[in-house]
């Protein structure tokens, strides 16, 4: 029997976005369901779209029925973390309540197989500097609770109904399509990569480090920097597992080593051929000094063959991307 149509939630956003080119170029049946609060129409490309709430029941399980899904990819959500902090039930409802009622149209229209967005946020600050996906889970922010809540729900529903899951926490992601087509666009940006291509580009006047004086080889934070077309591409093997019947799992999904702050910079200088205007700060409250993945299990797990494993590949697709916005914003 052939496949049946994939759900993406969320699929106009970052990743979501890299996730369907890849899933339509292997020639997947996709439908994206986007509200488009922070997602673009234009990143869809000529994927089918449905500008709705993930939270809309009705709508939801209509479009279940109509396209005859049979497997969510959930990325919809809001996903920064200080906001998350000042407005805790924007992301309890919008993250944790509206993945409640999508999982309840899941059981009502048989969708059996689900892949879910999650993040190294539910780790919090862990007491080593590489977390496994048995570290325990202590976020110290709404939005890793947010989503640690819906990974709970999953559990819980999988083992009630029989669906089949995949959580994947994603550690740090960055870069953009290697052709040029999309990329991260989300305004207000706060990551790193994003945010010093932005600086570098001209966007805004300086970049800051926070924190110099942290236990780590040149005193500022080191994080496991992934690109966004080896995470997209690890859903596709999450989609295989699942077809072939894999249990429900939670993946660490990174590289497995880490760079610091200011070997991220110098990467941006390289690709950019110029100086960054840095500015050094106090560290930033709730940033822990390293958070790098231990990545063995979805190597093993979903045979995951990342292919983009180089600091300079990331940054400089990230920074095509942010000149082109500079030349045409989306
Ligand atoms: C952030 C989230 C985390 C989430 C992840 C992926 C916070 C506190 N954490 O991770 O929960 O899972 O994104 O969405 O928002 N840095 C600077 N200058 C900057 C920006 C960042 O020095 O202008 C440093 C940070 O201190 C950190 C590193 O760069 O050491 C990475 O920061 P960032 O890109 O914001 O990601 P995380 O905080 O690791």
């Amino acid at each position: 029997m052939d496949p049946g149509t994939i759900l993406v939630t969320g699929g106009a956003g970052y990743i979501g976005s890299h996730v369907v080119l890849q899933l339509r170029s292997r020639g997947e049946r996709v439908v994206v369901l986007d509200n488009l609060s922070m997602g673009f129409r234009q990143a869809v490309l000529d994927c089918p779209l449905v500008v709705a709430n993930v939270g809309d029941r009705a709508q939801v399980l209509a479009v279940m029925r109509e396209h005859g899904v049979d497997t969510v990819m959930h990325f919809a959500a809001n996903t920064v973390v200080p906001e998350s902090v000042a407005d805790p039930l924007k992301y309890y409802g919008n993250n944790t309540c509206a993945t409640r009622n999508l999982l309840k149209c899941c059981t009502e229209a048989g969708v059996r197989q689900f892949v879910f967005s999650s993040t190294a946020a539910v780790y919090g600050i862990p007491k080593e500097p590489f977390a496994e996906e048995t570290t325990p889970t202590a976020p110290i922010n709404p939005y890793g609770t947010s989503k640690l809540m819906s990974e709970w729900m999953l559990r819980d529903v999988s083992a009630a109904t029989g669906m089949r899951h995949v959580a994947l926490r994603y550690f740090n992601v960055a870069g953009s399509d290697s052709q040029g087509r999309i990329g991260q666009s989300t305004p207000k940006a706060t990551l790193l990569i994003k945010v010093a291509c932005e600086a570098v580009v001209g966007k805004r006047k300086e970049i800051a480090i926070f924190g110099t004086d942290y236990a780590t080889p040149d005193g500022t934070g080191v994080r496991d920097y992934i690109h966004v077309e080896d995470l997209a591409a690890a859903h596709l093997n999450a989609l295989d597992y699942i077809r072939a019947h894999g249990e429900s799992i939670v993946l660490n999904c990174g590289y497995g080593h880490g760079y610091s702050v200011r070997e991220v910079l110098a990467s941006v200088e390289r690709a950019a051929g110029k100086r960054l205007p840095v500015k050094e700060q106090p560290r930033r409250a709730g940033d822990p000094p390293t958070l790098v993945a231990r990545a063995e299990r979805i190597r093993a797990v979903l045979g995951w063959r990342p292919r983009l494993d180089d600091l300079d590949a990331i940054v400089r697709t990230s920074l095509h991307w942010e000149e082109r916005l500079q030349r045409e914003p989306w």
